[in-house]
């Protein structure tokens, strides 16, 4: 394992989330959902490369032949300093922000070079994930009801007051339909599932199970989101054809293995910041007034264990002068 970071790289990481969230929200509502995810990436890629580490993205926009920049494999930070894996999603919610949903964030997280697991191009896993009181309580492949038995049993609730928050996919359709035979409650949501799985470590959200099939690299984003608040999710490779699973077959990808939050990411030091680009349940959006924009953030670090709420007034016309970000 590569030397430990002494400094909270996170409190850095927070400006790459807060360019990422701004430079997006300016397409709030426009319908162009491309346009939000180049904004996005621009506005991160920028400050990312003002950080102090030797980073090297193994969860980004994609391969490079597909993704020009952020892509899988893109050398990030001023090459100084901690040598660190990073996972981004400059904007999980593109649709969202596009059609002016809640609940899209910018997110980032690091850890150590060679901790974060790479699911290649299997684009789905099966998802799993509780808050820290039921970590340790749920298995992936038991029955939904069983598992929704012992989210109850340890939080001190029936399960007719349990909510599980689940990506609103025709593919998810058993899940909803035995969530409903259990007596459960359900949140369905049309995208942003990483904002889905850190809501269970939330209690004001209401939010207390996550389950579905959803983005791979979402799943590492939020395993080192979990792992700095104490949250479990499990995790199993999706694949959706032949060609997915021949390809797993000859990328060493085991499509039978239960993937831990740790086997997502073995590190006992993350950093991870998110930045809300629409309001949501977790973190409002971006504001903007007269000559200035507000930002709401969330900073963690697995090592201490500290969360930090941060907003930030940002002014435009001195950012305009000082920055080659676009904030419109
Ligand atoms: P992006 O905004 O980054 O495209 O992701 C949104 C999202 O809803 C994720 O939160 C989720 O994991 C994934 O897409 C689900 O994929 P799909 O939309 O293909 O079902």
């Amino acid at each position: 394992m590569a030397e430990l970071p002494e400094r909270n790289l996170a409190l850095e990481l927070v400006r790459v989330t807060e360019a990422a969230a701004m430079a997006a929200a300016r397409w709030q509502g426009r319908g162009d959902k491309e346009g939000v995810d180049q904004a996005a990436v621009d506005g991160m890629r920028s400050i990312m490369a003002t950080v102090e580490m030797d980073g090297i993205i193994v969860i980004g926009e994609g391969e490079k032949d597909e993704a020009p920049m952020l892509y899988n494999g893109e050398k990030v930070g001023n090459g100084k300093g901690i040598a660190v894996d990073v996972a981004v999603d400059p904007v999980d919610g593109t649709t969202l922000t596009a059609d002016g949903m809640p609940g899209a964030l910018a997110v980032i997280g690091l850890a150590e070079r060679g901790s974060m697991y790479a699911p290649g191009s299997l684009v789905y896993m099966d998802k799993i994930a509780v808050g820290p009181e039921a970590a340790g309580m749920v298995d992936l492949e038991a029955p939904v009801e069983r598992n929704l038995t012992r989210v109850a049993k340890a939080l001190k609730k029936d399960i007719n007051d349990l909510t599980a928050i689940i990506l609103d996919r025709p593919r998810n359709r058993d899940y909803i339909q035995a969530v409903r035979e259990a007596g459960a409650r359900i949140r369905l949501i049309r995208d942003g599932d990483v904002s889905g799985a850190i809501s269970t470590v939330r209690e004001e959200t209401g939010i207390d199970i996550l389950l579905g099939i959803g983005g791979s690299p979402e799943a590492v984003i939020a395993a080192s989101a979990l792992l700095c608040m104490g949250g479990e999710i499990q995790c199993k490779l999706w694949p959706r054809d032949e060609s997915e699973r021949q390809y797993a077959l000859e990328n060493d990808l085991d499509l039978d293995q239960i993937l831990t939050t740790r086997d997502l990411v073995d590190s006992d030091n993350v950093f991870f910041a998110a930045t809300g680009v629409t309001d949501g349940e977790l973190l409002d959006g971006v504001d903007y007034y007269a000559n200035g924009a507000r930002t709401h953030s969330v900073v963690m670090r697995s090592r201490t264990g500290s969360i930090r709420f941060i907003d930030t007034h940002h002014d435009l016309r001195k950012l305009k002068v000082l920055s080659a970000v676009e904030y419109g």
